[in-house]
């Protein structure tokens, strides 16, 4: 079993560092901030992710999971160390701004005496895996024996603890200048899996990083195509959920991530297709990525589009109107709030002139603290009273299963816009709603 460390201990690494240890390996995991330290050593996720709690306890109790601040005991405890702090967008670009990561390596490098690998399994810019791979020997005493490789992270908020422990496949990038240890290291740290016979794919650095941007930019294209569609779709006065499942029968094109609806949000998609966009430009490359423009741009009109919907449901203007908005996550099962299309709806609503009240089940304390002029209820019922119109905008169980006949003697008018096509059109209109969907006559 392998000495491990785990650098950030946000979605990505607290999620990382319990699987390491759910694996058997002793893990360490290591964060500036002391609040959240705090929180996961006493075995509490400081963010909604199912299942990693139980993950996490377990491995506190056997002694195999702990948690520092401090890099000198990650540098003698470890022997392999993964990198997974957060690359932002930067303030008022495109570009992902690396900050966090060069950190990571400035700080830990120094303090690096014997041979070491570092997995890199933040989302970079292409060509950052090499020029940290370059400064780690040059500050590491232990010089060219430091090995830094990418082995980007795939995981799902909502499903990160399967989606680590049982991944689609492994990706590796190894560094042709560096000392070569890394495959051999990640074979053994990932030992469980490959039993499994799951895909490990090894190559070059920035392949490796690629790999991860273009499969985010990838599933970001596939959200706007059929957001695209929807717009055909409701000018022509067709169905965008019976065509995408009708085209997703097409093996070549499949059903998932062809929900139109209010449209991608959340601390990946959009940030990283922009991210990529700026070092294509960068790279000279820049008219290969031209596309994700579009892909960005149809994303943000389906948020307009739901505001128009909103006002054209309240008579032609939001000023003094009630808007009910259930959902606030950028999806279901997580209470990520950054860049969710609810949210920014909800804002866009308001100011407007209407007074919105949001409730979600688990994104309340996020949502107040990004949005905190925004009304919030405690529940479902106290969200829709005396509401003008109600919006789904997050497509919570608790959502996908509300009552008509439950919710219409709440509301001032029996009007549903249903932001993420999960209700059933005919049992809302039996009831006496007048439902709209997107893209959906
Ligand atoms: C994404 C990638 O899926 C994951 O592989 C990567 O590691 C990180 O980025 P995540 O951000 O957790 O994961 O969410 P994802 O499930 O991909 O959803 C992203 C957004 O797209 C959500 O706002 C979701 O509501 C929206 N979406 C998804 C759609 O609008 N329609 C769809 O059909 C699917």
């Amino acid at each position: 079993m392998t000495n491990i460390a785990v650098f950030g201990t946000g979605y990505l690494g607290a999620t990382h560092a319990a699987c390491m240890a759910e694996l058997g390996h002793d893990v360490l995991g290591v964060d500036v901030d002391e609040s959240k330290l705090a929180k996961l050593e006493s075995g509490e996720v400081p963010f909604y992710e199912p299942g990693l709690e139980e993950v996490l306890k377990r491995n506190i109790g056997t002694g195999r999971l702990r948690f520092t601040s401090s890099y000198e005991e990650a540098a003698s405890f470890a022997d392999v160390h993964f990198v997974g702090v957060g690359t932002p967008q930067k303030k008022g670009e495109f570009a992902a701004d690396v900050t966090y990561v060069d950190a990571v390596i400035d700080g830990l490098a120094p303090l690096l005496t014997r041979p070491a690998v570092i997995f890199g399994k933040s989302t970079v810019p292409v060509g950052t895996a090499e020029r940290l791979g370059r400064r780690a020997r040059a500050l590491a005493p232990a010089g060219a024996e430091v090995d830094l490789a990418w082995n980007p992270e795939f995981l799902r908020e909502g499903f990160a603890v399967q989606d680590t422990l049982h991944p689609d496949r492994l990706v590796l990038g190894v560094d042709r200048e560096g000392p070569g240890r890394a495959e051999e290291v990640a074979r053994e740290v990932y030992a469980d899996l490959l039993a499994e016979k799951i895909p490990f794919i090894v190559t070059d650095l920035a392949t490796a990083e690629l790999v991860k941007t273009s499969a985010n930019a990838f599933l970001a294209t596939k959200i706007s195509f059929i957001n695209a569609m929807s717009e055909v779709c409701e000018a022509a006065g067709a169905d965008v959920t019976v065509l995408a499942d009708a085209i997703g029968h097409d093996d070549r094109i499949g059903r998932r991530f062809l929900n139109a609806g209010v449209g991608f949000g959340g601390g990946c998609l959009p940030k990283d297709i922009r991210a990529f966009m700026a070092r294509a430009g960068e790279l000279g490359a820049d008219q290969a990525l031209t596309f994700l423009r579009e892909v960005d741009a149809v994303n943000m009109r389906r948020r307009t589009r739901m505001v128009e919907m909103a006002r054209e449901a309240c008579g032609g203007s939001l000023l003094g109107a009630r808007v009910a908005v259930l959902g606030a996550a950028f999806k279901p099962e997580s209470d990520d709030v950054r860049d969710s299309p609810a949210l920014n709806v909800a804002g866009q609503i308001q100011l407007q002139g209407a007074t919105v009240t949001v409730y979600d089940p688990k994104a309340m304390d996020n949502s107040r603290k990004l949005f905190p002029t925004l009304g919030y209820a405690t529940d479902v019922s106290q969200a829709v009273e005396g509401a003008d119109v109600v919006l789904v905008l997050t497509e919570w169980r608790q959502f996908r299963e509300l009552q008509p006949g439950r919710v219409g003697p709440l509301v001032r008018q029996r009007s549903i816009i249903d932001g993420r096509n999960c209700l059933s059109p005919k049992g809302w209109r039996e009831a006496g709603w007048v439902y709209r969907g997107m893209g959906r006559s």
